[in-house]
């Protein structure tokens, strides 16, 4: 009976005869391929082996159908139904709920707070994607990776965004139509890709707004040149992650489905 936690050498021998199954060439010093998975929070290594067996695991784009590949977590790209798994090891990919005045930095030379001061002692070196205005809440992405976030952060990849805005006033039927046929502000003319009432309240409406922009206090310009201000801007969606219910000054780790979905978004 095979035991899930055995060393990976141990696999050797009873999968020698798996050789022929697939034509991907070992990595020399290279690790097994069910322990990357396993590592990656795929499942539990009889789980990742099922999965392997089934034809289900790629390694750079070849289907693999041996327990026992050696590969290169490192450099090698590694997919489960199509979808790229986290594989390097030390790789870090967080969820954070921003609260209002909290600078969106690692740190501040004015002793304002960061996003640091949330974080707890962690070790690696995390850098936030993209930004958020001091007062804006919501759903901030850090992480070590920084291919991916040098991808989510360039206007190239530029993922969709959903922000929830409370605004002063009624607002006319007409607004959504305006903001997605696209305002003009002093560097432009900026669009939303959806806009929707979700509430109205008195002198106050809550809307919520998905753009692909990233110029500096965009949701806020487009609304206040269309001549409802915003009061309380909150971001709720950056491409396939949700801020769900987050509590403020709380961070979870992603799941590693939710990892998949953010390397597909910008094509990695
Ligand atoms: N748009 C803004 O106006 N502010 C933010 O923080 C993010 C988007």
């Amino acid at each position: 009976m095979r035991t899930p936690d055995r060393d990976a050498e141990d696999y050797d021998e009873e999968y020698r005869d798996d050789e022929d199954r697939d034509t991907l060439t070992d990595v020399p010093g290279g690790v097994r391929l069910q322990k990357v998975l396993a590592e990656a929070g795929i499942g539990s290594r009889r789980h990742c082996e099922e999965l392997i067996g089934a034809g289900r695991v790629e390694v750079d784009g070849q289907t693999v159908r041996r327990f026992g590949a050696r590969v290169d977590p490192e450099h090698q790209v590694i997919k489960v139904d199509g979808k790229r798994i986290p594989a390097k090891p030390g790789l870090v990919y967080l969820a954070f709920n921003k609260p209002p005045k909290v600078l969106t930095a690692m740190s501040d030379d004015r002793g304002r707070q960061t996003v640091t001061d949330y974080l707890g002692d962690r070790s690696e070196r995390l850098f936030h994607i993209g930004r958020l205005d001091y007062d804006t809440e919501g759903l901030m992405l850090l992480t070590n990776d920084g291919e991916l976030a040098h991808r989510l952060a360039h206007p190239s990849f530029e993922v969709a965004k959903t922000y929830l805005a409370e605004v002063t006033g009624p607002v006319p039927k007409d607004l959504g139509r305006s903001l997605q046929t696209g305002i003009e502000l002093d560097d432009g003319v900026a669009a939303a890709d959806r806009f929707r009432v979700i509430d109205r309240s008195g002198n106050r409406t809550l809307v919520e707004i998905t753009l692909h922009e990233g110029r500096k206090h965009i949701v806020r310009r487009m609304l206040a040149a269309a001549g409802h201000p915003v009061s309380r801007l909150v971001r709720t969606d950056v491409g396939p992650i949700r801020l769900g219910n987050l509590k403020p000054g709380v961070s979870r780790d992603l799941t590693t489905r939710e990892i998949g979905e953010l390397y597909a978004a910008v094509g990695l």
